[in-house]
């Protein structure tokens, strides 16, 4: 298998890597320098199993292949591509005695054949037509791509049960104008689903307005909810329309609403009950019609079993529930998610980065993202930002997931990797051993620490490890 020809390491947009696969030396040594003089990037593979090496670490765009080969032939080489490069183009080189042959491969997907003995400018027209066609495809995906991140149909992306769970839910209660609280972990997509009951509400024509109520001092949060008048305070130089007003018409979110401090929460229910709000300094209420939707990632439940939120201003809020499933529990979305992601991105950055190797997949796939999409769309952005060539390689992924071991997604309570592994026929003693050894890993050899977690004394776990 030859080297790289130096085409990745020059500057500019990478040049398309062409495949050669000959197990004739003296052949596959020409057709290289056919190609290499005609500018491509180029390389070889003497037989079927290098072929294939190659078509798993090189994002290979057109592989030019001899049919028949010893043990792997051209054949499998079209199989494998198909696998491990499905936009990669395979043109066929048979003697002309095999011609049928090739029509076969012809019928299992190849693009094209040359027949024996090649002629240069033949081949190097049928190569020039497969890249123009494959440039072609892939432009019209990136339009797709690029469509879809626009206007994604619906808005949240996700097919599995709890999101499709979530998309029914809210198609039903989006047309009332019903206050709806929207609870979820950071990150699981919150302030999407809002937006997105205001899509569908009947009120899509007028605002929608989102306050951040985690983000804003106490007295600044005041006077942006509900406005003020001229003079209303110091500083208070101008009128200030607040959001409830802003949002007339519309829809209002009211984002960590958790966060609001308790003297606001009376004046934010009031509101609620009466809608009508007042401007300070102002001197009267002014009726509005606004809907409400809050979000929070915190246990509004046990925030009013600590005294700091208001029983009856989450009743209020509460009047219908929607809950964000985490992304490590619907793990087959990602798959959905990383296409429009991925095209995202592209367009910021400029880029035309086409998909993602087998292991970056596997590990965007089996990652248990505790920040939920947006910490699957911040590790995207940086790859995109990262990657020189057309596909994302593990070594573009932040390194915290790069370099955790691949598995099944690991809960939280579980995502450091324990190490302890139990296989039936393990005596009692050996498991004893492991179950600390893994404890001692986790804790980083704190021997206080894992006893307390394996519910031993010092003195037995010192014991133990004295024993081995
Ligand atoms: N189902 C989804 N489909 C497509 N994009 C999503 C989805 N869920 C979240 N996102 C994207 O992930 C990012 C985070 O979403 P959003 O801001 O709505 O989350 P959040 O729950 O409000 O987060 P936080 O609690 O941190 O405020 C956004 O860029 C959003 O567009
Ligand atoms: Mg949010």
């Amino acid at each position: 298998m030859s080297e790289l020809s130096d085409n990745l390491a020059e500057e500019g947009p990478p040049r398309p890597l062409l495949l050669l696969v000959d197990d004739e030396q003296a052949h596959l040594e020409s057709l290289e320098r056919i190609f290499q003089r005609a500018g491509y990037g180029v390389i070889t593979a003497e037989n079927g199993e290098q072929a294939i090496d190659c078509l798993r670490m090189h994002p290979v765009a057109v592989v030019l292949t001899d049919l028949v080969m010893p043990r792997t032939d051209g054949f499998a080489v079209l199989k494998a591509a198909q696998t491990l490069r499905p936009q990669a183009l395979v043109v066929l080189m048979t003697a002309y005695g095999t011609v049928d042959n090739a029509l076969t491969a012809i019928r299992q997907g190849a693009w094209d054949f040359v027949t024996k003995p090649i002629k240069r400018n033949g081949l190097l027209t049928c190569i020039e037509r497969a890249l123009r066609h494959r440039q072609l495809q892939m432009e019209n995906q990136n339009l797709r791509a690029r469509l879809h991140a626009v206007a994604p149909e619906g808005g949240l992306v996700g097919n599995s049960d709890g999101m499709r769970h979530l998309k029914a839910t809210l198609e039903q209660v989006a047309p009332s104008s019903a206050t709806v609280l929207i609870l979820g972990e950071s990150g699981t997509g919150k302030e999407l689903c809002a937006r997105e009951i205001h899509r569908h509400s009947n009120r899509s024509g007028g605002p929608f307005v989102a306050v951040n109520c985690a983000a804003l001092p106490d007295t600044i949060l005041e006077a942006e909810l509900f406005g003020h008048e001229k003079g209303a305070f110091t500083g208070a130089e101008m009128q200030k329309i607040g959001r409830f007003e802003r949002a007339n018409g519309g829809t209002l979110l009211l984002d960590e609403v958790g966060d609001i401090p308790l003297a606001m929460q009376v004046k934010l229910l009031r509101v609620l009950q009466e809608n009508e709000v007042e401007r300070l300094g102002g001197d009267g209420p002014i009726p509005i019609d606004v809907r409400v939707i809050a979000a929070t990632n915190t246990d509004l439940k046990q925030q009013i079993k600590e005294g700091r939120f208001r029983e009856d201003l989450y009743y209020r809020l509460d009047v219908i529930t929607l809950q964000m499933p985490p992304l490590r529990e619907r793990a087959d979305d990602i798959p959905l998610l990383l296409p429009l992601m991925l095209g995202r991105f592209n367009d910021k950055h400029q880029k035309s980065i086409r998909g993602f190797s087998d292991d970056a997949l596997d590990v965007l796939s089996s990652w248990s993202y505790p920040g939920n999409v947006r910490e699957l769309e911040n590790a995207v952005e940086r790859a995109v930002v990262l990657c020189p060539a057309e596909t994302i390689e593990l070594s573009h992924l932040p390194p915290v997931m790069a370099d955790a071991p691949i598995g099944p997604t690991p809960t939280p309570s579980q995502s450091h990797d324990s190490g302890l592994v139990f296989q039936p026929g393990m005596t009692m003693e050996q498991l004893e051993r492991a179950a600390i050894e893994a404890t001692l890993k986790h804790t980083q050899g704190d021997k206080n620490l894992t006893a307390q977690l394996l519910g031993i004394s010092l003195r037995t776990l010192y014991r133990r490890l004295g024993e081995s």
